[in-house]
């Protein structure tokens, strides 16, 4: 086990925390605000975020799609270049923190800002960034990383640095009472894969980094069971604060990762825009099933630890299915089964994409290779 280890954002969670943005962001920085489609002017969080600005000079940038585009977001680059802006506040979900996270970084790159997604670019500097935070899930708010897709060739990518790492993060869950059931749901299961990708590895005899994870799954089992009754303050403030912990980069320390689910994942939204947390449903049982031999160990801790089930032969495949189990109650497919044209075609499409993206070795092994991918594939498209 060797790291190093930093989490410098500052989270303010809880009821009527908006406000303490006026103490974070500098009077003197000019800010943009950066959101999506228009749910905040819904809710009252951007009310509560021009009122606690009251004092600021800023100006808005809206229109951040879900799965956010490096097309909209180099318009945003422009205002930011050509306005001076010295502070980023991202006001959503996933989709405005990795979006804000990129324009932080491009703002202040001379060349062309896709060159940070394709590796072409590291990132040396950024503007500061701040967030309020409207739906749990990705555990954007307080990492480091951004997933950001070019639109023209439908390209989903990924990249990390310390540099766009959020200065605050708001999370007050009551701006998840407007959250719709789709959204609510999604980042349950996206926020369980974090998990299970930091987990279902290989034994390392990590005692914290285990029983941590198990703890969060344990936590979110509890939080899909009360699902029927979520409108209360403790149900949002669990998921919330479940969510955060599941990626805020604690759990992954000195342990071995996984992360093929989204990489395979991320092909299925940017082909067939399936939700993010919905893609990772579907591929993850085919790829638990394909590496079961070298994930039995974990399977089986997990299988006892966190569903509770005794020892038995088969106690990886129970936990596969318990797995699976766990989608099926929060009605979440696990398979692809509407899509245009064949089958073969679909797979056939995926694999040239994650060849395309060099994604020929993933895993915690480096040994879901093409054709691994292929056969997970062919399990989880019906
Ligand atoms: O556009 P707005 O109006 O904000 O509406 C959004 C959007 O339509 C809506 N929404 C958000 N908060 C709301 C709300 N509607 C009503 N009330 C609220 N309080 O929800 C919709 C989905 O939002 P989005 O931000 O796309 O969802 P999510 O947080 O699940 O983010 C998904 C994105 O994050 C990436 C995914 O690939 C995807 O692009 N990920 C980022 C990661 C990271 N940075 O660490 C890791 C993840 O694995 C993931 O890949
Ligand atoms: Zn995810």
């Amino acid at each position: 086990m060797e790291f190093s280890y930093l989490n410098p954002t500052q989270i303010h969670f809880g009821k009527n925390q908006i406000q303490s943005i006026a103490q974070d962001i500098p009077r003197e920085q000019k800010v943009l605000v950066i959101y999506g489609g228009g749910s905040i002017k819904n809710n009252g969080v951007y009310q509560q975020v021009s009122t606690a600005l009251a004092n600021h000079s800023w100006l808005e940038f809206s229109g951040v799609e879900a799965n956010p585009t490096v097309e909209t977001l180099d318009k945003a680059v422009t205002i930011v270049k050509e306005q001076n802006i010295q502070f980023i506040l991202a006001v959503g979900g996933g989709s405005v923190i990795d979006g804000s996270k990129y324009v932080a970084a491009a703002a202040l790159h001379s060349g062309t800002g896709w060159d940070i997604l394709l590796g072409t670019h590291t990132v040396s500097q950024a503007l500061p960034l701040g967030v309020v935070l409207t739906l749990p899930a990705t555990g954007s708010e307080s990492n480091a990383g951004s997933v950001i897709t070019k639109a023209a060739s439908n390209q989903k990518l990924f990249f990390s640095s310390p540099l766009v790492r959020p200065q605050f993060a708001v999370m007050d869950p009551d701006v998840m009472k407007s959250l719709p059931h789709k959204q609510l749901i999604n980042g349950i299961v996206d926020a369980w894969v974090h998990v299970c990708e930091q987990y279902i590895t290989r034994p390392t005899g990590a005692l914290v980094q285990d029983g941590y994870a198990e703890t969060l799954l344990k936590s979110l089992i509890i939080i899909a069971n009360q699902y029927p009754d979520r409108d209360n303050d403790a149900w949002r403030a669990n998921l919330m604060w479940t969510a955060n912990q599941a990626l805020n980069g604690l759990i992954g320390l000195g342990v071995p990762q996984d992360w093929a689910t989204h990489m395979i994942g991320h092909e299925l939204t940017a082909l067939h825009g399936v939700d993010h947390g919905r893609s990772l449903a579907i591929i993850q049982p085919a790829l638990l099933h394909n590496q079961i031999d070298v994930k039995r160990e974990k399977l089986e801790q997990m299988g006892r630890n966190v569903f509770g089930l005794p020892h038995s032969a088969d106690l990886a495949e129970k936990t596969i299915a318990q797995i699976e189990h766990f989608y099926h109650s929060l009605d979440v497919a696990t398979t692809l089964d509407q899509y245009q044209g064949a089958k073969s075609q679909v797979v056939k499409t995926i694999l040239e994409q994650l060849k395309a993206h060099d994604r020929l070795q993933l895993g915690e092994n480096q040994a879901i290779n093409l054709q691994r991918s292929q056969e997970i594939l062919e399990r989880a498209i019906t």
